[in-house]
């Protein structure tokens, strides 16, 4: 089938490399000249694994171009994907919808046949219909434009094989007209629902609710063991053998129970700000109050990590201090809200000399944070070190021994804030470690 996807940024540069891998003819639609250029050269602007290898074949087999053209878009196919950036407004909650009006401002003035619109990126309840309703008025008369809704439920550095093999699909649909968007969404995704997808329909408010439901549960998920590994601090507790424990049983599950400095990225933290937002303007502002704690508890743990580091140096200035990780998370190259680098920034905001190491995200560290000092590996960074901080799981982190870094370090302390090292190991080699949410008053 014929589409375009309007916004390659994370979500449509990989849904329009997936679709294409699907068999589909696709037509990617940006309005960044610096973007578009890479993508034609079959050039992934961000570090995404194994993009870049579906991206290269989907182009040079002919499935997959990219324009900066509306009117080549809208003359291209009848079924459009919008995928463009929802932020957190400056200074409010609420999410920024400019992005999302202007495509449909643009493309349905220019749709000369039938149209489908699917909305994959995440909006406030009510959007959907909304961009319905202005999408109608805008076309020209007698052409018929449906919006419906496909939330996306990718997770960044899983992106390819999220989005080829999803654990279910959602469309959310007019139900108040006839609607064609169901039959499209079945024809798109064929080859997914044969293969055992769930395909769940429903209307268009409810598909906007589920992922904003299921972003606000992933983010309460981390931010309750997050209050668990408070209360473990104080109690002499340690959280990483407690969510083992409460993992085992399967109404629970052990997947989003790992405590640390929290959860950031481009979505959970705005997504559920604007969940709440959204839930106020509707006169349901109190069934959300509770994400306003998983927040502040979210909030907290990287305040904890900055005092915890203090702490082990006897106060920041004069302390040299290494920092192994930026990005939000492993297998990325984001920064957006990584609660490692807000504390790198904090840390070095206080006096400490912090010199900063990720494998993938220092470019974009640098652009966010230019007066940090960066470090071209991990051996540099430890150089002189008088605490380490463990800040993103990267596997090459965890593989770390002792013994390779003991010799770089002016003092062997380290803290791990994702609880991802081998802390016997580290204990054994001679080191301070501390984890968070792991009786932290101990030196042992
Ligand atoms: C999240 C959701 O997981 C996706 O399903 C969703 O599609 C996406 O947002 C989105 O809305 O676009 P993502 O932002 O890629 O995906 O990252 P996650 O894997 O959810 O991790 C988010 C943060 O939580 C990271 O900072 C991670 O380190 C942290 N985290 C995760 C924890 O602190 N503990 C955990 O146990 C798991």
């Amino acid at each position: 089938m014929r589409m375009t996807v309007l916004g390659t940024g994370y979500l449509g540069a990989t849904h329009a490399a997936c679709m294409a891998e699907l068999g589909h003819d696709v037509l990617g639609v940006d309005v960044d000249p610096s973007k578009l250029a890479k993508l034609e050269a079959g050039e992934v602007p961000f570090y995404e694994p194994g993009l870049q290898e579906v991206l290269k074949r989907n182009i040079d087999e002919g499935r997959l171009r990219f324009t900066d053209s509306y009117e080549e878009a809208a003359d291209f196919a009848d079924v459009h994907f919008l995928a463009v950036g929802t932020p957190q407004k400056r200074g409010e909650y609420g999410a920024d919808l400019k992005y999302v009006d202007a495509v449909i401002d643009t493309l349905s003035r220019l749709i000369t046949r039938p149209a489908v619109i699917f909305g994959k990126s995440t909006v406030p309840v009510g959007t959907a219909e909304r961009l319905g309703r202005r999408a109608r008025e805008l076309a020209p008369s007698g052409v018929q434009i449906e919006v419906a809704w496909n939330p996306e439920f990718l997770r960044e550095g899983h992106a390819v094989e999220d989005t080829l093999r999803p654990d279910r699909l959602v469309v959310g649909v007019d139900e108040t007209a006839p609607s064609r968007a169901e039959g499209i969404a079945r024809e798109i995704y064929e080859k997914t629902i044969s293969s055992g997808t769930p395909f769940v329909l429903t209307n268009l408010a409810t598909a906007e609710l589920v992922k904003a439901a299921a972003n606000a549960f992933l983010a309460t998920k981390i931010s309750f063991i997050n209050a668990i590994a408070e209360v473990c601090e104080a109690a002499d507790g340690d959280i990483t053998q407690l969510a083992d424990a409460i993992g085992h049983d399967d109404r629970i599950g052990r997947k989003f129970l790992n405590a640390g400095i929290g959860f950031g990225g481009g979505c959970l933290p705005k997504d559920i700000r604007a969940f709440m937002a959204r839930a106020g303007e509707l006169g349901a502002d109190q069934a959300l109050t509770f994400l306003r704690e998983v927040d502040n508890i979210n909030m907290r743990r990287r305040t904890q990590m900055v005092e915890l580091t203090r702490r082990e140096c006897g106060g920041f200035l004069g302390a040299r201090v290494a920092i192994l990780g930026a990005a939000f998370k492993p297998e990325s190259d984001d920064v957006r809200d990584s609660p490692a680098l807000n504390i790198a920034g904090q840390i070095h905001l206080q006096g400490a000399d912090v010199r900063v190491y990720d494998p993938k995200a220092m470019e974009n560290s640098r652009r966010l944070f230019p007066t940090l000092t960066y470090s071209e590996s991990i051996e540099e960074a430890c150089e002189g070190a008088d605490v380490l901080l463990v800040l993103t799981e990267w596997k090459e982190f965890i593989s770390l021994t002792p013994q390779d870094i003991g010799k770089r370090v002016r003092s062997k302390r380290v803290i791990d804030g994702r609880n991802c090292l081998d802390g016997a190991q580290w204990r054994a080699g001679g080191w301070t470690y501390r984890g968070l949410g792991r009786a932290l008053g101990n030196t042992k």
